[in-house]
């Protein structure tokens, strides 16, 4: 992808509110001419501070803000030509639906004719004719939500932000809306960038998503490869179902590791974010790429499990086995024709191939498994005994304490 011609640009941008503490450090991310970009990442990751900046009502600390060739950071709000969608709908709630999206075309000062059909044609774009003339407190969340998409298109801006504008909804509502704000971008070609903290909106609609973690982009990739290639440990937990195990990197050669994972077992592994032979490294496996019962030979890694619970799902059953020292490895199996029928206490073999287990980095492994449980380093001999089986021989409490500040 060629920088230069990138339509939107943050390059090198840092926001700090207090001075001290970066929320935003060093952001570089180019978004190309009619592209839906979602930036997704937990709550506090710095998202709305993006968007914000890129709005122009938030000024970057430090670094460039590039809008269609030409730097935007001492352009005031109204002149950037960005329309917007945030999360609680903000319509005027005095103006009906025609005169809320009347609003922004008076503004620009359009012709009385052109409002009017362009009032229109925003109302049938949302599937909204004949709601023109009532006041936004008499329409559903969803009614609102979809005037509130319409008045950020109706001026036709080539940009469009929008922050969690599906947050409110209901689920069903939530879908759907998403259905339609996608075709709406695909008929008109805008380019959008996105927030949300919802993994399944964000696949739905992008084609790319930059996943936020920190202040600091940490993979934009499109949908499948965020999937099928997380490129670090963070990725790979907040995108899908993951199965983690940690482990010591026992050798490396042509792209695959070798790596002693806590019960002693050796499980061999993909390459792709490890520090190196003797380093810790987190192990990712997705659930659906478990086989159960593999015939030998047809898989590099073949360990003993037993089943700890099955949960019917319709379409699968959801296994949690113990297995590599780990007792919350879950393993999908389709509810096909002649699937396996696994019972609780079972000892089963299980397999995988290196390609399906990828080696990425080890920092905040303890950060995700300690968040997980509910603990932290001060009341270490729970800790300590929470995790015997699963890090005693790695790890110490200095070790871990140390972690903690990373
Ligand atoms: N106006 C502000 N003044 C001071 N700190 C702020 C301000 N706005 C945001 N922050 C802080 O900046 C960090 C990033 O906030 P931001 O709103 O960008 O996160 P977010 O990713 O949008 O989170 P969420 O998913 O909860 O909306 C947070 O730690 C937040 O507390
Ligand atoms: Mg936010």
């Amino acid at each position: 992808m060629d920088d230069q011609v990138s339509y939107v640009q943050f390059v090198n941008v840092q926001k700090s509110y207090d001075g001290e503490t970066l929320v935003v450090k060093d952001l570089n991310l180019a978004v190309e001419q009619g592209e839906f970009v979602t930036l997704l990442g937990p709550s506090g990751s710095g998202k709305t501070t993006c968007l914000m900046m890129l709005a122009g009502f938030e000024t970057a600390t430090h670094g460039e803000i590039i809008l269609d060739g030409a730097p935007i950071n001492n352009v005031s709000p109204h002149k950037r030509e960005i329309g917007m969608v945030f999360q609680n709908y903000a319509l005027f709630p005095h103006m009906t639906v025609s005169e809320n999206l009347a609003f922004p075309l008076r503004v620009r000062k359009l012709p009385a004719s052109e409002i009017d059909s362009r009032v229109e044609q925003a109302l049938s774009m949302v599937q909204l004719g004949g709601f023109g003339n009532r006041l936004p407190g008499n329409l559903s969340g969803g009614q609102q939500q979809r005037v509130a998409v319409a008045r950020a298109l109706v001026f036709r801006p080539k940009l469009v932000l929008m922050d969690e504008p599906l947050g409110a909804l209901d689920k069903q509502l939530r879908e759907q809306m998403q259905f339609e704000i996608k075709h709406i971008h695909e008929n008109l070609g805008v380019t959008v960038i996105y927030v949300t903290h919802d993994q399944s909106e964000a696949l739905t609609m992008s084609n790319r998503i930059a996943v936020f973690n920190d202040g600091i982009i940490q993979q934009l990739a499109p949908p499948g490869d965020l999937y099928e290639r997380p490129e670090n440990a963070f990725v790979a937990q907040f995108i899908g179902e993951n199965n983690v195990l940690f482990g010591n990197v026992l050798d490396v050669s042509n792209g695959t590791c070798n790596v002693r994972v806590a019960d002693g077992n050796v499980v061999k592994a993909t390459v792709v974010n490890i520090e190196g032979v003797g380093k810790d490294t987190t192990l990712s496996l997705r659930p659906e790429r478990v086989v159960i019962d593999p015939e030998p030979g047809s898989c590099s890694t073949i360990v003993r499990a037993s089943v700890e619970e099955v949960i019917y799902l319709g379409d699968h059953i959801r296994t949690r086995v113990n297995l590599c020292g780990h007792d919350d490895f879950i393993i999908k199996i389709p509810n096909a024709h002649g699937h396996v029928n696994l019972e609780y206490g079972e000892v089963i073999e299980v397999g995988w191939d290196h390609q399906d287990c990828r080696a990425l980095d080890a920092t905040k492994k303890l950060i995700h498994w300690i968040s997980s449980i509910d603990c932290n380093v001060q009341n270490w001999p729970w800790v300590q005994q929470k995790c015997s089986r699963t890090f005693s021989s790695l790890f110490t409490p200095s070790a871990i304490s140390s972690k903690l500040i990373v």
